[in-house]
């Protein structure tokens, strides 16, 4: 095991590789070797990479691919998808041709607000600390005006600050529950400094109080995005030997028992992020942040439940999604990762809230490809048609033998013993 290391971070690359390399490579030349492949050639470029953090050795690859086709509120997009998972694009894409034919996605903002808390005990009753409060909340307002300014230019700033009594949940505690709104910024750094600022203020104004911390929450249930199609049942079509009508019903059936059932919710939703999530990170988004957001949201009301949902009425099937999405398209890595900047180019530059509607699209997609999947021929067969070159690669495979098992698993059900002994047979007739 490596012995502990100080002053790590202050290493030059070189050495930083060395140590790892010496400590932990069983075949330190081919790892270094491994770890200079990954390098970006231009030099500006990697300098780029290595400074987004600390100790950067190399960088780690993952696939990025577009989907076309999707037609959201009457504009034709491509959507940029960074994703490892073999079938997700293939999916987006079908769904995204399948719902272009019908109407495309229909997207409406429900709400842009953006939460951020100064969390702190006071120990004095709920009335006095409300009178402070009531008696500070000017000067609160002065002392952050310097820091809004910029963003009230550009249609955000503070919406609200409020005083929250936890008392009882934990003695003495309270809160200062500020809603922001930060225009086409994610606007993390913003609201954390305004908070800071807030926090200040407060412990000015009492120093008795104590100030526990000031940070956003990644818990957005305001700053929400509604994603829909529609189209009369019989436009559906019929799918796999099941009717129009039939076919509606197994869908709606299906996305029911996300609604009710944990379990299944989990998984559904799981679907849905792999739109999501792919999109988010090639336009340089904090996807951990959509999903910690995400997922409270499915809970909200107490059972976790699936974000999409399904009506038939009137002989009009309706499927939709509303998802929390705090994205932003200017600030952090979307003016400096040259891949995210070329992905907002592709998307036409959009702002915060058309990106909040593309992406809940591309969930949506997502989620209509697994569940139509689901009811019809089972996932796995669309699955590992996508996962056979995974499974040939693994198999080192050279380009002749990939072509040829491609080939044959066109009338072939892939499944990896399959796929092993049917490059056996290839390799032994060859
Ligand atoms: C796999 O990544 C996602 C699915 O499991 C989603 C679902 O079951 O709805 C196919």
């Amino acid at each position: 095991m490596a012995s502990s290391v100080d002053g790590f971070s202050k290493w030059t690359k070189a050495e930083k590789i060395k140590w790892v390399v010496d400590t932990y490579a069983s075949d330190p030349q081919a790892v270094t070797s491994l770890l200079e492949t990954y390098w970006h050639r231009d030099s500006d470029t990697q300098q780029l990479h290595d400074e987004f953090i600390e100790n950067t050795l190399t960088n780690f690859y993952l696939p990025f691919g577009v989907a076309p086709n999707f037609v959201i509120d009457g504009t034709a997009y491509t959507l940029p998808m960074v994703i490892e998972e073999s079938s997700v694009v293939a999916a987006a894409c079908k769904s995204a041709k399948y719902w272009a034919s019908r109407g495309g996605f229909h997207t409406q903002i429900l709400g842009t607000d953006k939460v951020g808390q100064v969390h702190f005990t006071r120990n004095t009753s709920p009335e006095e600390t409300r009178a402070f409060f009531e008696g500070i909340k000017a000067e609160l307002l002065e002392g952050v005006a310097p820091l809004v300014a910029n963003m009230e230019l550009r249609g955000g700033g503070i919406r609200s600050i409020t005083l929250v009594d936890k008392t009882q949940d934990l003695p003495n505690y309270y809160q200062l529950f500020v809603r922001f709104g930060t225009a086409d910024a994610m606007g993390a750094n913003f609201i954390n400094s305004c908070l800071e600022q807030l926090a200040q203020t407060l412990k000015s104004a009492d120093p008795e109080l104590t100030v526990v911390m000031s940070i956003l929450s990644n818990y957005v249930p305001d700053c929400t995005v509604r994603s829909e199609v529609s189209c009369p049942i019989a436009d559906l079509g019929g799918v796999d030997g099941l009717s129009a009508e039939a076919f509606a019903q197994k869908i709606k059936q299906a996305v029911d028992i996300a609604r009710v059932e944990p379990y299944r919710a989990v998984t559904h939703n799981k679907g849905i992020m792999n739109g999501i999530d792919a999109v988010v990170l090639a336009t340089g988004n904090d996807f951990r942040a959509i999903e910690a957001g995400v997922h409270a949201y499915a809970a909200k009301d107490g059972r976790y439940t699936s974000l999409t949902h399904c009506s038939i009425e009137s002989g009009i099937f309706r499927f939709w999604i509303e998802v929390p999405l705090s994205l932003g398209t200017v600030g952090g890595l979307t003016q400096l990762h040259p891949l995210v900047k070329w992905s907002l180019e592709m998307l036409g530059k959009p702002s915060a809230q058309q990106l909040m509607g593309i992406v809940a699209a591309a969930g949506l997609a997502q989620n209509w490809a697994a569940v139509q999947s689901l009811v019809t021929t089972g996932i796995q067969k669309g699955h590992m048609k996508m996962h056979l070159l995974n499974i040939l690669n693994q198999l080192g495979a050279d380009a002749e033998e990939k072509a040829a098992m491609v080939d044959y698993f066109k009338t072939h059900t892939v499944h990896y013993q399959g796929v092993v002994q049917a490059l056996t047979d290839y390799r032994n007739n060859r």
